[in-house]
């Protein structure tokens, strides 16, 4: 078994969950910047006002800031193909609605991309990856407002035309359907309705809000795609979505449509937008069922349907059920809601672990839109220990991925246009939902601890060593 020539092997990771250097060359305050750390069991803490005193896990991260050469230097040796991270908004403009961008902060990533491309690796870049200027927070309440629209493509236009020629593959937004469900407001859109100190878990929910934000988001992208491609005819814009697979619990004929309407929702409103330029019939009844009205201005329909992105991209964790049973009872997972599935394991923070649900997943996606495919995330978080010899032994984690690995090639063999990998956080870093370090999910260990100690040093996990030989194999030997 091998994949396609040219398969794009790789990792990924995201600006504030592993640069640090919160304050370095002039970078504003994002919202990650306020979140406190948690764990698999306290939510984290969202602090308007910063506390003295208080752990704030983004603010050194794994301190890549300092140390990226190092650590694409150990990608590079396990022989990545690909690149995948995320350009902090707030090193570009750092309250968000400058006029001018800030030169250290353009040059940090033109000498981050520079050195991926001195070991031949292709950079994948994600414009925003939950991370919204703070101000902007405080001043609009973030996508709630029309005006994130002009902010973002000056963002937009000031990586593209720097970049010009060293890139090629761009993501407009990380996860855009998170805000589909309320945990993903204030994550993936910055939006919060309510400016003070609270628990993670305890924001208000206005589901108008969020679904007005993800119209502007939808122009955004759109806009940014057709910018893109004046800009250099080369470049190539990527949607990015939760694949939050999901089954009927029964063949109860309820079950079904309980999940169909589910995934109509989750899965599917955002990247139809996205692929296919226009909304969706059935998010209209979904709207009205709900109460929400989406204000659109003249000509937005026509943004949409001038600017579908280029390729689809998908993170790729987890599944679960749906079911019309309102007595059963919720499984976790990464902000899908819904049942435990009864034939599934679980990771230690609840994901059920489900390899054949990527094949399935896959085939769903191309099936839908004829797109070429990237899985940019996937990947299991555990605790990892260093053992006393020094070595870091997560077998656990070389079963997950190879498992996942074989339903890919699957879907390759059932037809399906599947591009690249790049499991994530490559390099262990902080948890987007929980804040902490201990979930790990890298191929390299950070000693890097919840207390905030640690002093950074990297060291190569036994998963480390079986990834390069099957990026070696390209996908051979597993
Ligand atoms: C995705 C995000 O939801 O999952 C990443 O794009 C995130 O930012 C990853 O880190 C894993 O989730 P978590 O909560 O385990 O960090």
């Amino acid at each position: 078994m091998s994949f396609p020539k040219g398969f794009y092997w790789g990792g990924a990771t995201a600006a504030n969950q592993l640069e640090g250097g919160w304050q370095e060359g002039g970078k504003g305050i994002s919202c990650p910047d306020i979140c406190t750390g948690g764990t698999a069991t306290k939510s984290k803490r969202i602090t308007p006002v910063l506390e003295e005193g208080t752990f704030y896990p983004s603010h050194d991260a794994i301190d890549h800031y300092h140390r990226f050469k190092e650590d694409i230097a150990l990608f590079a040796e396990m022989g990545f193909k690909m690149y995948r991270f995320s350009i902090a908004w707030t090193r570009i403009f750092p309250n968000g609605d400058e006029d001018k961008p800030n030169e250290a902060g353009l040059k940090f990533y033109e000498e981050l991309i520079d050195e991926c491309l001195k070991y031949g690796i292709e950079p994948l870049i994600t414009i925003s990856h939950y991370e919204v200027p703070f101000n902007l927070t405080k001043k609009w309440n973030s996508w709630v407002d029309r005006r994130m629209i002009d902010c973002y493509l000056n963002f937009c236009r000031a990586i593209f035309t720097r970049y010009k020629g060293k890139v090629k593959y761009w993501l407009t937004f990380n996860e855009i359907n998170s805000a589909t469900t309320a945990m993903g407001a204030f994550l993936g859109q910055g939006i919060l309705n309510e400016i003070k100190e609270m628990e993670f878990m305890d924001q208000v929910d206005v589901p108008q809000n969020r679904f007005q934000g993800l119209h502007h988001q939808f122009i955004a992208s759109a806009l940014a795609v057709k910018m893109a491609h004046e800009i250099d005819p080369n470049y190539q814009v990527g949607c990015m979505q939760i694949m939050a697979t999901s089954y009927g619990l029964t063949c109860n004929p309820n079950d079904q449509i309980e999940n169909q309407q589910k995934n109509h929702l989750m899965n599917w409103f955002c990247s139809d937008v996205q692929c296919r330029g226009k909304y969706p019939n059935y998010i209209k009844r979904y709207f009205k069922e709900n109460n929400i009205e989406i204000k659109m201005e003249e000509g937005d329909e026509e943004i949409l349907a001038t600017g579908p992105v280029d390729f689809y991209t998908c993170s790729y964790y987890m599944s679960n059920c749906q079911t019309a049973d309102k007595t059963k009872e919720g499984g976790k997972g990464n902000i899908l809601g819904g049942v435990p599935n009864p034939y599934l394991k679980a990771s230690d923070w609840g994901w059920q672990i489900d390899p054949v649900g990527l094949r399935y997943s896959l085939n769903e996606i191309y099936d839908r839109y004829q797109l070429p495919i990237f899985v940019v995330e996937n990947g299991l978080g555990a605790y990892d220990t260093i053992d006393e010899d020094g070595k870091v032994r997560d077998s656990y984690r070389i079963d997950y991925l190879r498992s996942h690995i074989e339903q890919m090639h699957e879907a390759v063999l059932d037809g399906v246009d599947l591009k690249g990998y790049t499991p994530w956080g490559c390099i262990d870093l902080v948890s987007a939902s929980t804040g902490e370090m201990a979930k790990r999910y890298g191929f390299i260990f950070v000693e890097r601890y919840d207390d905030g100690t640690g002093d950074f040093a990297r060291r190569r996990k036994e998963s480390f060593y079986w990834y390069k030989k099957v990026i070696e194999t390209n996908g051979e030997d597993l």
